[in-house]
This record gives structure tokens, sequence and C-alpha cells, in this order.
């Protein structure tokens, strides 16, 4: 987690639109304005039958705006002046109703007005029921306002409104508030940077329905994606097999199945790219031969499997290595943690590689977090981290990879 105290003096305007997860946003105003943020609540006209603006004028200290002018005075509400002001924008919980409209400009409101007068950073929090959530326009729209440069604060999966389980639960204020730090924190610092990504596990064919993997999940390399593009980056990711990961659609995702496929992918982008991030969990071997049809059950014979090796995607990567460019491997080892990856720097001509432990509890495989430590090809020391999640792994990852 990004400290909070980072948003001291910064001017937040909170857009809050007519979802049930509209009360959260109470807690998030009372987070932005405890770390010292200014905040200005705009809300939708909607937004009014989910919580009331006097909560909301309260804990920020301002009246809330929601109509273009005021009843009683006839004073103008300057979207314009609002835009200016604003060093970041995010509208929490954002519907689907409300992201049509800011992907589309229909400035029917003083909260779309704002946004298309905001000259800073916009946020976006989705918050709907989960077939909205996946309709081909949502998508549309969310694709749209990220391709303008908002930031999508994803939607988590649980009990929504309607008790149907699934994604379109707003964001926790927490995770919005750290999204935004994070943003303070770091900028665009990848901005005009290629990134090239490859996560998750190999899959290698022994017949048309068996093959040998592993219990890579993707989650470490696609957080990394994410990271990379909130950070301004032009991201690709090579995907082995994979489950249902969220990715920032900004990230150009290319998915292979076997390590063969993920070298022929990961070869053709790399000479562009600054940054290249192996995070795969390549199967270092596979079958000598596929067979064409399922291999059957013998009564008296156990098939034996010969194996051959598989290219090693990093140290390929890394004979092609040119000057400018950065090359960054993983190393999950069990024992000889240090020793192992500091061989695996020399051999693959790495310039940083992050060190996980299988010993550690909560680092590898499936988990949300890791605990990582750092270590260079340039000699200087290594760098250890605490427990943390794979989001705030991500970005130390990046923090380093940009000293290199
Ligand atoms: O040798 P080892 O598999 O432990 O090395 C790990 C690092 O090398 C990781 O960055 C992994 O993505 C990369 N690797 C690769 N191709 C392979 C094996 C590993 O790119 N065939």
């Amino acid at each position: 987690m990004t400290d909070l105290s980072i948003l001291r003096g910064k001017h937040i305007v909170l857009g809050i639109t007519g979802g049930i997860a509209a009360y959260k946003s109470a807690m998030l105003t009372r987070l932005f304005v405890k770390a010292g943020a200014e905040v200005q609540v705009i809300m939708t006209p909607n937004a009014r039958e989910f919580i009331t603006p006097v909560t909301l004028s309260t804990l920020s200290g301002r009246p809330v705006i929601t109509e273009f002018f005021s009843a009683n005075t006839g004073e103008w509400h300057s979207h314009v002046d609002l835009g200016l002001w604003a060093d970041a924008m995010i509208i929490a919980p954002a519907t689907a109703s409300t992201i049509a409209k800011m992907a589309n400009g229909v400035a029917d409101n003083m909260l779309v007005t704002s946004y298309l007068s905001t000259r800073g950073k916009v946020f976006v929090a989705p918050a709907m029921d989960l077939d909205m959530m996946v309709h081909p326009t949502t998508k549309r729209n969310i694709a749209l306002l990220q391709s303008y440069g908002a930031e999508i604060i994803e939607a988590t999966e649980g009990e929504l409104a309607s008790h149907l389980v699934g994604k379109g639960r707003m964001a926790e204020p927490a995770v919005i508030a750290d999204a935004i730090a994070s943003y303070f924190a770091h900028g665009c610092d990848l901005a005009g940077k290629k990134v090239l990504i490859t996560a998750g596990p190999t899959y290698e064919k022994i017949d048309p329905v068996r093959f040998i993997g592993n219990y890579s999940t993707g989650k470490m390399g696609f957080a990394i994606a994410n990271a990379a593009a909130a950070r301004g980056a032009d991201v690709v990711l090579v995907a082995g097999p994979v489950g249902n990961l969220s990715l920032d659609s900004r990230v150009r995702r290319i998915d292979v199945e076997s390590a063969c496929e993920m070298l022929a992918s990961a070869e053709s982008e790399f000479a562009s790219a600054d940054y290249t991030i192996l995070s795969a969990a390549v199967a270092d071997y596979r079958p000598a031969e596929v067979a064409e049809h399922k291999i059957k059950r013998e009564k008296d014979k156990i098939p034996t499997l010969e194996l051959i090796k598989n290219p090693d995607i990093a140290a390929t990567l890394g004979t092609r290595k040119h000057d400018g460019q950065r090359l960054i491997g993983f190393a999950l080892e069990t024992d000889n943690e240090t020793a192992n990856a500091a061989d695996k720097i020399h051999r693959k001509n790495l310039d940083m590689i992050v060190l996980n432990s299988l010993r550690d509890p909560g680092a590898g495989f499936g988990t949300d977090t890791n605990k990582i430590t750092l270590m260079y090809a340039d000699g200087r020391t290594a760098d250890t981290y605490p427990l943390k999640s794979k989001a705030d792994v991500a970005d130390d990852i990046i923090d380093k990879m940009l000293t290199l």
C-alpha cells in the first residue's frame, strides 16, 4: 500500500453516481480528508437517492455540487473551474450509465461536464450488476475511457445488490485511495516505454487430451502488466494458459500454450522492448513426440515418455540484448536461493532477478501475495522486501527496474 500522506494538499473531485455502493463513497471521502486532501464531491441526481449530500458535505467540509445552478441563489457552478482545480477526479461508484455518458461525451449533468473539463488524472471505479459488467456495451465504454487515459479500478467479485454473485462490487475505499496515491507517487514514469512481459505456465502437449504443466497462475505477471500500464507503458503480455485474471485493456495480450510458442511471440516483440520481464514458469522439457491420438491404456504396459529440452526464453533473449534494453527474470527457488538466483543472472545475461522462495509462506504460485528479494547484475546489494500484495510487489519491481 502506498502511504496516503502523498495525498496531502491534493485537490480531488469525487464523482458519485446512483449505485448502492455510493455508501462506500462516504468512507472514501473520509480517507482522502484524513490524508490531508481537499475533496469536492459532485453527485448525479440519482446518487442522491442512495446517499444524502449532507453526509458528504459534512465529511468533505465543502458543499456538494449536483446541479449546474444553485436553486436558492442562482449561483453558477463552473465545471471549467472545477476541471482546472482538480489534480485528480475519481468516479466511485461509476454506473454503466455514467461510464457510457463519459465515454461518449453526453454532458447532461455536472459530473460528466466536469469530467470533460478535467485536465488531471481520471480514475473510474465501476459498480454494477454482473451481466451489465460483462455486456459488450459496458466493456467497450470502459475500454474507450482507458484509451482516453482514465485508470479503471476494477470491480471485485462477490454478492451484488441483486443477490446474484459475480463481478460488479465497487473496489473497497482503501483500494481506491491506494490506486490514487500510487499514481501521485509514480506518475507516468513509464510513458513512451515498451514493456514486454511473459506470464503463467506453459502446457507441453503429450497427446490431444494431456499435457505437462505446472502450478503457475500468472497472477504476478498480470499484476506487473497492470502496474506498468497504469504507469504509462506500452505493455505486451505473452500469457500462457491462465484462468480469468483481470487485465488493463491497454495491455496487448498474446495468448500462447507451449514454451516454443511463448519463445516465438517473445522473440518477435523483444527487439523493440525497452524492458522485458520474464515471470512465466516455462516448462524445462517437453515430450519428444506428441501423440496424434489419445494414448490408450494398455493392460500390462506402462508407457514411457521421452522428454526433450525446451528453449530457454530468458537465455535466448539474453544473447540478443542490446545497449539500452533491460532484461529481468524470476527465480522461484526451494533451496540455495541466493546462489541459484545469482547463477541465473549471469547464465541468462539478466540485469535483475526477482527471487521468491517457496519456503516463505504467502510467496509463489497462486497466492495474492508475494515476498521477494531483488538481485542485480551490477553487483549492488540485494533488496529484500516484506510480504506484500502482488500489486504492490509489481510496483516495487518496476521502481527498481527504472534504476537499472
Ligand atoms: O532456470 P529457471 O527456470 O529457474 O529460470 C527462471 C527464469 O527464466 C524466469 O524468468 C523464467 O521466466 C525464465 N525461463 C525462460 N525459459 C525457460 C525457462 C525459464 O524464459 N525455458
